[in-house]
């Protein structure tokens, strides 16, 4: 069987404009992730995107088309790899708005499941700060973040005319970053970690909050 066969993982960039910078490490990622023999389940954040979260709508009408989008494709994965802008030195607020939605519908599709973090930003930082606060509710609901996360700086002078990372240095590393990756969803595939439950607060009962079970 060729190395990565099994695994399924979701690909998008969180960023919502035509030219950006995300999107364009986003498709270098699938490239990798296909050459690597992964299924990748291509996304864009237009996607996935949904109104402001309100209970209200949730206990009412019901959850919006984008949320249930991101819920939906997150179960039919095996893992998920979001390339995201940073925004004012955190992740853009329609990402945190989308991740809320998608944590109130149940099974959390989020839990024991893995995720790599990448960004790319004009700045010498590469949109680092983001990816930091993006592992935040990330980890709080139970996924497997991977540690290493690739930040590329500079962004807007990285690529060459064919879309790869023109630093032949760099190239190798994202590369070796999303193998890297791979091999651990790969391996957690075939010899899967015990801990499934996911308890949002520990020692509160869980009849104190209220939640809507996804259809
Ligand atoms: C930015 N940008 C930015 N960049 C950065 O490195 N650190 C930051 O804190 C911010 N803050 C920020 C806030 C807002 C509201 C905007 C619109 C932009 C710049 C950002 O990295 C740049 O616009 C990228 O090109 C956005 O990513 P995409 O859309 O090209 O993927």
């Amino acid at each position: 069987m060729p190395k990565s066969a099994t695994v399924r993982v979701l690909l998008f960039s969180a960023s919502l404009r035509a030219d950006s910078l995300n999107t364009s490490l986003a498709r270098l990622a699938r490239t990798v992730l296909e050459a690597a023999n992964a299924t990748v389940d291509w996304a864009t954040m237009n996607d996935f995107d949904g109104p402001s979260y309100n209970q209200d709508v949730e206990t009412g009408p019901g959850f919006p088309p984008g949320p249930r989008e991101l819920h939906r494709r997150l179960e039919a994965c095996d893992a998920f790899v979001i390339a995201t802008p940073e925004y004012n030195a955190s992740m853009p607020g329609h990402l945190k708005n989308t991740i809320d939605w998608v944590s109130r519908i149940r099974p959390q599709p989020f839990n024991a499941r893995h995720g790599l973090l990448l960004s790319a930003s004009p700045s010498m930082a590469g949109g680092n700060r983001g990816l930091w606060s993006l592992r935040i509710p990330l980890e709080h609901l139970g996924a497997r973040v991977f540690p290493d996360m690739f930040s590329l700086a500079q962004a807007h002078k990285a690529f060459d005319e064919h879309g790869a990372l023109a630093d032949g240095q760099l190239a190798a590393r994202f590369g070796e970053n999303l193998r890297a990756f791979l091999d651990l969803v790969e391996a957690a595939k075939h010899y899967p970690c015990i801990k499934k439950a996911w308890v949002e607060f520990l020692g509160e009962p869980g009849s104190t909050v209220g939640r809507v079970e996804a259809a």
